[in-house]
């Protein structure tokens, strides 16, 4: 395995493999890698045959307030699991790399925020596709690799592919969970113990919308204040959305046709923890 720092030689080494017809799966992270992360890079070392991770806390897809000072970065803890799992380079480049004085251009998928984090974190996405726009032309992969956990993400990311015509393949994976359903993310550091053992509920109440609607209930706004008032039981939790959507263009929905994303964001303290479950009926 091979940790790469420069842009320039991630982009020589990538274009050499491409050239000579290898195929090269890449999974985009901000290290403190967990299952979660681990299950992408497993099915992109299964599915090609040179593996790239990059680990890349992105400034500018954080909020003022928000916690890219304190964000984990156990590089060293990192790499091992990257080496252990088969990922033959890590892209691990600095913020002056990505983001030289005089960096102008971002892009930019209209609407799609607009819902979901979109209103509460304002500049995010189009942070997260700018830097996976400029992950793409370093590592030329063939396919990339997301998770479900972060459902909007993935969705915009499709949408971005497809309307600039970029040759990459997107596959999303399963969110991975505790045993318990509490969804894996880098931030379950920050819950106290008894956040932790409260956050439980958010994974209940997303089954519990789920089954109700496998029941035959169709209306959106009953799914979310029964979930609402179990989530709400809990008294640290403070709810940020609940929301029911399209699964394709993330639209709040009324009435609950065969397919739809239930999404939720919820702070326990200072930590913000998202989940999301979609149900076919
Ligand atoms: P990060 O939060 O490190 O997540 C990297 C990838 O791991 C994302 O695709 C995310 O959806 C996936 N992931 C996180 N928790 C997961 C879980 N419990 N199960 C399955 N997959 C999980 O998402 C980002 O970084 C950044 O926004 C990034 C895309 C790297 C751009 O900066």
């Amino acid at each position: 395995m091979k940790i790469i720092r420069s842009i320039t030689e991630m982009q020589r080494t990538a274009g050499k493999f491409k050239r000579n017809g290898r195929t090269i799966g890449f999974v985009p992270t901000m290290g403190a890698l967990h299952e979660g992360h681990l299950s992408l890079i497993r099915r992109a070392n299964k599915e090609n045959e040179i593996t790239v991770t990059s680990i890349f806390v992105n400034p500018i897809q954080f909020g003022p307030a928000e916690d890219f000072r304190f964000y984990p970065r156990p590089f060293k803890q990192d790499a091992a699991l990257c080496r252990k799992e088969g990922v033959d380079f890590i892209f691990y480049p600095g913020p002056e790399q990505m983001y030289p004085p005089g960096f102008k251009t971002y892009v930019d998928v209209f609407e799609m925020g607009d819902f979901l984090c979109g209103p509460l974190r304002p500049g995010h996405f189009r942070a997260v596709t700018t830097v996976v726009s400029k992950l793409f032309n370093i590592v030329f992969p063939t396919a990339a690799y997301f998770g479900q956990k972060d459902a909007q993400q993935a969705v915009i990311i499709q949408r971005m592919v497809k309307d600039l015509n970029i040759p990459v393949k997107i596959k999303v994976i399963p969110t991975v969970r505790e045993k318990n359903g509490l969804a894996l993310s880098s931030r379950n550091i920050y819950l106290s113990a008894s956040e932790r053992k409260d956050s439980v509920v958010l994974s209940e109440a997303l089954k519990s919308a789920k089954k109700m609607i496998l029941s035959g209930r169709r209306n959106a706004d009953t799914i979310i204040k029964a979930m609402r008032k179990l989530i709400s039981a809990k008294k640290n939790a403070k709810i940020e959305y609940i929301s029911v959507v399209g699964l394709e263009d993330l639209k709040p929905l009324k009435k609950i046709q065969e397919k739809c994303l239930v999404a939720l964001a919820v702070r326990f303290g200072r930590t913000r923890l998202i989940d999301n479950i979609i149900v076919k009926s």
